[in-house]
């Protein structure tokens, strides 16, 4: 259920992405406001309930008192939208119509100031002609709920501690995290308007995540956890940048390469703006036609990179060259004076690594255990040096690892350790399997001193027809 929360706010949210960058009655606009409605539908009819609200504040999402983490790092326009009206958050009922929905993504994209006061919100809103959706009372100060709010119209399904103990964890890296995910999605939707992108906002970026340093890097590689919904290109960019910048640290590379190489990551998939959706969210392996227009993505990323005056040969070589295998293999062709490119095997790397274990509509993530696996089985594609440098930055067992315990509890990997078997855990379950208040339980390290190890991975060994869909995602990471 936790999960149909995000969605839907997700969804809201790039309603008003999409709305910025098209008209009311562009079929993206329209399917997002139908896509919405019905799950709503779906999700009111499950629960029992009225009515869908959640809570906006302090540039977080809130829903029965607990921070949604996943919906908050992409869910920035409604954050903005929520805080120019100065409400605490919006109640959806049925029967909403898709007109009042495209009308509340207008006035999200269009709102540019703040409303007074939550009167002239209200106000506002009614002008925009919007029935079935209400906003909320502001939170005080301190985050307590004014009286008359309604911030938590449906019960508790018992899922909220996991959001806490996650919250806990990111909270301060928040900011970062939101403008990595708005300078991909904004730059990646140009590539369906005017191809006019922002790189200054890309190389700042860039910069940020690389002074987060590793913690902030090692962070963001547990929103593995998250799937992203219909805007995956956006995640895997923002996480192939933070492993990307990991990795240049790791070989010791400068910090201004280290930029480079998180820019280059934030960049290097933006070509796929320009392939159709039924292509791009196609679930499966594709036919041969679409993956010939797939592939197109390297070059026409680019091209769209030369004309906006990008002159990074990092850049340039990362997004053109990040689909080329270490053996001479891959796409695009290379022509015969070609030279390697660490900088393009570099992310080639964290490219299939990432595709490999996110979450996606249509697949569960593979354990980063099989992800080494299944990249060292495949010898030929990627430079020994990188896949090396990727192994020793993440150890066996990376951030975001779900782990059994020798002693039956389930547990996290928060860090990786100096030894490959030894990480950092925070435990979620005890031995009989029941979910503990992870924000209450401490960091453990396995060594000989807690008398712990990793016993088993959650998923083990991969049948055939997995295989052959793990192949598909390599091709087209
Ligand atoms: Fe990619
Ligand atoms: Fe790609």
């Amino acid at each position: 259920m936790e999960q149909r929360f995000s969605d839907l706010i997700i969804l809201l949210a790039s309603g008003i992405n999409q709305r910025r960058m098209y008209f009311d009655n562009h079929p993206k606009v329209q399917s997002i406001s139908r896509d919405f409605i019905e799950k709503l539908r779906i999700m009111l009819n499950e629960s029992g309930t009225e009515e869908f609200s959640f809570g906006v504040f302090g540039s977080k999402f809130i829903r029965e008192g607990k921070y949604l983490v996943g919906p908050s790092i992409a869910g920035r326009s409604l954050i903005e939208f929520a805080e120019h009206l100065g409400c605490g958050g919006f109640i959806f009922r049925l029967p909403l119509a898709p007109v009042d929905l495209v009308a509340f993504f207008r006035l999200g994209a269009e709102l540019k100031d703040n409303v007074d006061n939550i009167e002239s919100a209200r106000v506002t809103f009614a002008g925009a002609g919007l029935s079935h959706i209400s906003l909320c009372e502001p939170f005080t100060e301190d985050g307590q709920e004014r009286t008359g709010g309604s911030h938590e119209a449906t019960p508790a399904d018992g899922t909220g501690g996991e959001v806490d103990f996650m919250a806990a964890d990111f909270a301060p890296l928040l900011r970062v995290y939101q403008s990595l995910y708005e300078t991909v999605a904004t730059n990646t939707l140009a590539l369906r308007g005017d191809n006019r992108i922002d790189l200054d906002q890309a190389r700042t970026c860039g910069e940020e995540l690389v002074a987060v340093s590793d913690r902030g890097a090692l962070d963001v590689m547990q929103f593995m956890r998250y799937p992203d919904f219909d805007s995956y290109t956006i995640g895997h960019s923002v996480r192939v940048a933070a492993l990307g910048a990991l990795l240049a640290r790791q070989l010791g590379w400068s910090p201004e390469l280290q930029s480079e190489i998180a820019t280059a990551g934030l960049l290097h998939d933006l070509g796929k703006g320009k392939v159709p959706d039924e292509i791009l969210f196609k679930p499966g392996r594709l036919d041969d036609d679409e993956r010939r227009v797939m592939e197109t993505h390297p070059v026409l990323g680019a091209r769209v990179l030369l004309a906006n005056g990008e002159n990074s040969p990092i850049v340039l070589a990362a997004t053109w060259g990040h689909h080329l295998r270490n053996d001479q293999g891959g796409y695009p062709a290379m022509p015969a004076w070609f030279i390697h490119s660490s900088a393009a095997a570099l992310i080639h790397v964290c490219d299939v690594f990432e595709a490999l274990t996110a979450s996606r509509p249509y697949k569960n993530p593979m354990s980063q255990r099989q992800a080494y696996e299944i990249m060292l089985a495949d010898a030929g594609s990627f430079d020994p040096h990188m896949l090396a440098a990727l192994v020793r930055v993440l150890g066996l067992f990376p951030p975001g690892s779900e782990v059994m315990l020798s002693d039956f509890r389930r547990a996290v990997v928060v860090a990786a350790g100096a030894e490959p078997r030894q990480p950092l855990v925070r435990v979620t379950h005890d031995a009989a399997g029941l979910p503990l208040t992870r924000s209450l339980q401490p960091a453990l390290r396995l060594d000989q001193e807690s008398g712990l190890e990793i016993a088993d991975f959650v998923r083990i060994g991969l049948d055939g027809e997995e295989r052959s869909h793990f192949e598909a995602v390599i091709e087209t990471a």
